[in-house]
């Protein structure tokens, strides 16, 4: 049974009472302080996790440093054995997985197993290509005034300890984005688990020990933001921050962390816009997956569509239309289900919020609009406006919003005032047009024809403005895990 793997991570009881890896061992916090995950599914308690406190993490940190020494020193595809090994085991464990990613976040089954298998396979990518990384010879001549007087190796280095903060929406995949390229690249990972999610990122942790990692390169430190993560972020022993989450927390790590490399994936509030000559079946479908997957907790959701009158008024009906069809509210554990819970109460408070907000200011719902408990309807808002704070601040739920614009130069310009820039779409029969608009437009991917996304996984992926820092991507993560050491020879005189 794959349980027996894991019965070392947490105690006796039921619902059990998990530990957290410090490097060496399982550990049980010192302070015996506690975090619950509670499933978004049914409001129960799926367990606990300790509260690591300071000295604890000082502690793991300092074991992870040591562990990094010798691994740096382990032949690339040493290390990418281990990495396939984890992938395998992944892949192996699917069902298990699967069912404690569906209990701790409420994903539905398709999506909470395409989590572990995209997982699973980007491992192996991040380990494959890992043996390309390569440094540079470069020549001091071809720079005037040099001659042939300075010739530089430059080497690539591991930055050392890497911080990896992962969110609870693609716990395991947008953990091994970072843990994954990371030590193929011969770091360390300082690993901050979101709370809901924490469970099964521990169980992550592990398969990498599984698959023979040395003890220490992976320390897994849970505990809240506030307490755990501040500590973290400003840590002198930290040589790197990899991080997703809101763009508000993605702000306060930046000035926390001071002159570290980050690598940052935040908010996105992603716009779609719909040409008049678009095919309008086609886009409908996109933007019904694209606003409502995953209950819209997505940070390259579509958040909002903009187009000409008749183009949106010959579109809304259409999105209606296939919601109606596509989407089906409630348990996700239920086969035929596919929107559910959103995280938490807090989070479909602020969802509901803003809904009536929009509406009280003159917004009309169209579809949906209500909510129960954590479910919030698939929601689609006519007559939306650029000020209203649904426009403004990412709403992390099931809630696409329709704005009538005059013109496609007032389109860009509504999507370039944002304070976001991740991903944008273009809809049109004309791919030239699109591209042309596409280059007026503000975010990091442009999507033509399609709802925004990070995947394939290899398409470097990032965000502009409050969306980002840096580029990942499997080679451009790599890159960013990195830096160059340059060895300058120099021919005496
Ligand atoms: O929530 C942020 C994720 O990076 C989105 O990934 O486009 O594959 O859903 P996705």
């Amino acid at each position: 049974m794959p349980k027996d793997f894991f019965s070392h991570l947490h105690d006796k009881k039921t619902p059990p009472t998990y530990k957290f890896f410090n490097g060496e061992a399982w550990m049980d916090g010192a302070s015996s302080k506690t975090v619950e995950v509670i499933s978004p599914i049914d409001n129960s308690l799926v367990g606990r996790i300790p509260l690591v406190s300071n000295l604890e993490i000082d502690q793991a940190i300092s074991n992870a440093k040591k562990a990094q020494e010798a691994w740096m020193r382990v032949p690339m595809i040493e290390r990418g054995k281990i990495l396939h090994l984890a992938a395998d085991w992944m892949r192996e464990h699917e069902h298990y997985l699967t069912a404690l990613l569906i209990k701790e976040i409420g994903k539905n089954t398709p999506e909470a197993k395409d989590e572990i298998l995209r997982s699973a396979d980007m491992i192996d990518y991040f380990a494959h290509e890992g043996l390309h990384v390569k440094g540079e010879e470069l020549s001091g001549e071809a720079f005037p005034g040099y001659d042939q007087t300075k010739m530089a190796i430059v080497e690539k280095v591991p930055l050392g300890v890497i911080l990896a903060i992962a969110p609870f929406n693609y716990p395991v995949n947008l953990s091994v984005s970072k843990i994954a390229p990371a030590l193929i690249t011969g770091n360390c990972v300082v690993y901050k688990p979101p709370t809901q999610g924490a469970i099964s990122c521990l169980h992550l942790t592990e398969i990498f020990y599984l698959a023979g990692l040395p003890k220490g390169l992976i320390v897994t430190i849970t505990g809240g933001g506030a307490e755990v993560g501040n500590y973290l972020v400003s840590h002198k022993d930290i040589n790197g921050i990899t991080f997703t989450g809101s763009s508000q927390v993605g702000k306060e790590i930046a000035v926390k962390a001071g002159m570290i490399p980050l690598l940052f994936e935040c908010g996105g509030n992603n716009p779609a816009v719909v040409l008049p000559d678009a095919d309008l079946y086609s886009t409908a479908i996109e933007i019904v997956k694209g606003a409502f997957s995953y209950s819209g907790q997505r940070c390259t959701a579509i958040k909002y569509v903009l187009g000409l009158k008749p183009t949106i008024d010959k579109l809304i009906p259409m999105v209606s239309q296939k919601t109606k069809e596509f989407i089906k509210m409630g348990d996700p554990r239920i086969p035929e289900i596919n929107l559910g819970p959103v995280i938490s109460d807090g989070e479909a408070d602020i969802i509901e919020r803003r809904i009536l907000m929009a509406k009280a200011q003159g917004a009309k719902i169209i579809m949906g609009g209500k909510r129960k408990e954590r479910l919030i309807e698939p929601t689609i808002l006519d007559l939306v406006r650029p000020s209203m704070e649904i426009m403004q601040i990412e709403t992390f739920g099931p809630v696409v919003s329709f704005l009538r614009v005059e013109s496609i130069e007032e389109a860009v310009k509504i999507i370039n005032s944002s304070d976001y820039g991740l991903q944008a779409s273009i809809f049109t029969s004309d791919e030239g047009a699109g591209i042309q608009l596409a280059r007026q437009i503000k975010v990091g991917t442009i999507q033509i024809n399609s709802k925004p996304q990070r995947g394939p996984d290899h398409f470097p992926f990032l965000g502009v403005k409050g969306s980002g820092v840096g580029v990942q991507g499997i080679r451009y993560t790599l890159e960013a895990m990195m830096r160059p050491r340059p060895i300058v020879l120099n021919k005496p005189h």
